[in-house]
């Protein structure tokens, strides 16, 4: 266990080790020494901003990143005037690159007037050849370029970019090492995303992330269960279990394990009390996993579950798998076995070949599932992709389209989230409201926000709420003593 290692004692005049984690053990004691010295060099502390994009994947990665950080001895800062600023990024659509660049221009601009100042980029842009191709030519300035395989090598980079002065780059196509037991710092004491696979076989045609992530990659349970029980001994009450697509989770395993069998055996752990889990794919949602749910009082009252389309000549060109009729069955009988469960989800808009009646039958299936949430995205062509050869649709007729499906999900979604009105129920605390520090920002089991009296105290505790006022997407109620 990393927590158990004295950095200090570790030999430096040795070669490295060959072998992980003790290779990257090796190398944060070796970083501590450059931290230190620049440090003296610039005559303050270092600080370290970890700037991310994207999923909870990229989250929690980032955590991982920020653990690396403050071993070596950065203080982490929220600020892109830090010393050291990594951007850890997304490509799913264009415009998250198109932030990315925007961004650098503003950090190489605070670079000239700090000399210690470095930048980093890593994350799911990274993984693509014309991203690469681009920053060589036009962004000389970033110090370190990694992408999403060798995240765990980020200590031994680090190292590499203090040993040089030019840019470093170093992306693996794929990989089917899983690195365990580095430093890792949460964002939140009391609640955590754990990843159990890595990567995706889908192949949906518009989608880039099993170019960038690679294949289907479980990692074993053991590990998992050992993971999650030392983050609960560490005050972890709530925990999310991530994946592209969980529902596949344990198909490469030797013994083989079920997603909804894993469930099980992470609800045995006592100081976890509730389990989340992200992102499902319809096709593979089985009835044990809504079985297995619908007897737990700890898996949460929430599925997140991935339309993209309503129609079934367009679910067919995106490689989807399933039809409108098969999501519409699946979504009712989820309603049917677990009444108070929140079905959220995302759609997309302007995929190649969608026509006006296509949208209708997104929104025939936004209606007709009452969806308490969705994220709506306008298609993105993303290079490499099949559907990128296909002929797009015009811009107009998409914008037409994406105003329908958000008027659509935002009228039933008032509606979902009004339901719960006056009823109690638990929510885990989980900050100070931004806004009135008289109150609190609690969770749902089902995901809803409620606002209530209360102070800090109270952050990492569930409690029963009572739900007096629906605004829209969020409640604000009572702490009350017993739920009903
Ligand atoms: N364009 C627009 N949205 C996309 N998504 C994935 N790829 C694209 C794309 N090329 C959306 C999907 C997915 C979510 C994470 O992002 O809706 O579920
Ligand atoms: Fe973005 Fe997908 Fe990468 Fe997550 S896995 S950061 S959504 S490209």
């Amino acid at each position: 266990m990393y927590e158990n290692i004295d950095f200090n004692s570790i030999d430096l005049t040795q070669e490295p080790p060959v072998s992980e984690p003790e290779r990257q053990y090796y190398f944060i004691a070796k970083c501590r020494q450059y931290v230190k010295e620049q440090e003296e060099l610039a005559g303050h502390p270092l600080t370290a901003d970890v700037v991310t994009f994207g999923c909870q994947m990229n989250a929690r990665d980032s955590e991982k990143l920020s653990g690396i950080l403050e071993q070596v001895g950065y203080t982490l800062s929220d600020s892109e005037e830090a010393d050291f600023v990594i951007y850890n990024t997304c490509t799913v659509r264009d415009n998250a690159n198109q932030r990315v660049y925007g961004r650098l221009g503003f950090c190489n601009s605070m670079k000239r007037k700090n000399p210690h100042k470095k930048i980093a980029l890593c994350g799911c842009m990274m993984q693509e050849q014309n991203v690469i191709d681009k920053l060589k030519k036009s962004y000389r300035f970033v110090d370190l370029i990694f992408g999403t395989h060798n995240i765990f090598k980020f200590a031994e980079l680090l190292c590499r970019m203090f040993e040089s002065s030019g840019m470093i780059i170093d992306i693996w196509k794929d990989s089917d090492q899983i690195v365990e037991d580095l430093p890792v710092e949460r964002k939140y004491p009391f609640k955590s995303g754990i990843n159990i696979m890595f990567g995706c076989n889908n192949f949906c045609t518009y989608c880039i992330v099993p170019y960038v992530r690679g294949r289907e990659k479980s990692r074993r349970p053991k590990e998992i269960l050992q993971e999650i029980e030392k983050l609960a001994d560490d005050g972890v009450v709530e925990i999310m279990l991530l994946g592209q697509n969980v529902n596949s989770y344990g198909k490469n395993l030797e013994d083989e394990i079920s997603f909804a069998q894993l469930l099980q055996e992470v609800e045995k752990i006592d100081k976890i009390k509730r389990i989340r889990f992200m992102t499902s794919h319809p096709k593979d949602l089985s009835d044990e996993l809504i079985e297995v749910m619908k007897n737990s009082d700890k898996i949460c009252r929430h599925l997140h579950l991935p339309l993209q389309s309503g129609s079934t000549k367009i679910l067919k060109a995106m490689n989807r798998r399933y039809t409108k009729e098969q999501y519409l069955e699946l979504a009712a009988k989820i309603r049917r076995e677990i009444p108070d469960i929140s079905l959220t989800t995302d759609i997309m808009v302007g995929f190649p070949g969608e026509t006006a009646e296509d949208v209708d039958d997104t929104i025939d299936v936004i209606r007709k599932v009452g969806f308490d949430n969705a994220f709506t995205f306008i298609y993105s062509v993303r290079t490499g992709t099949p559907a990128a050869a296909m002929e797009q649709v015009p811009e107009e007729e998409v914008h037409a389209g994406f105003d329908r499906v958000l008027e659509a999900v935002q009228e039933t979604a008032r509606k979902q989230v009004a339901r719960l009105q006056g009823q109690t129920l638990t929510a885990l605390v989980e900050e100070v409201n931004e806004q009135d520090a008289s109150l609190v920002t609690g969770r749902l089991s089902n995901n809803t926000i409620v606002h209530f009296p209360g102070s800090a105290d109270l952050i990492g505790q569930i409690v029963p709420v009572k739900l007096e006022e629906c605004h829209g997407f969020y409640y604000t109620g009572h702490r009350v003593e017993e739920t009903k």
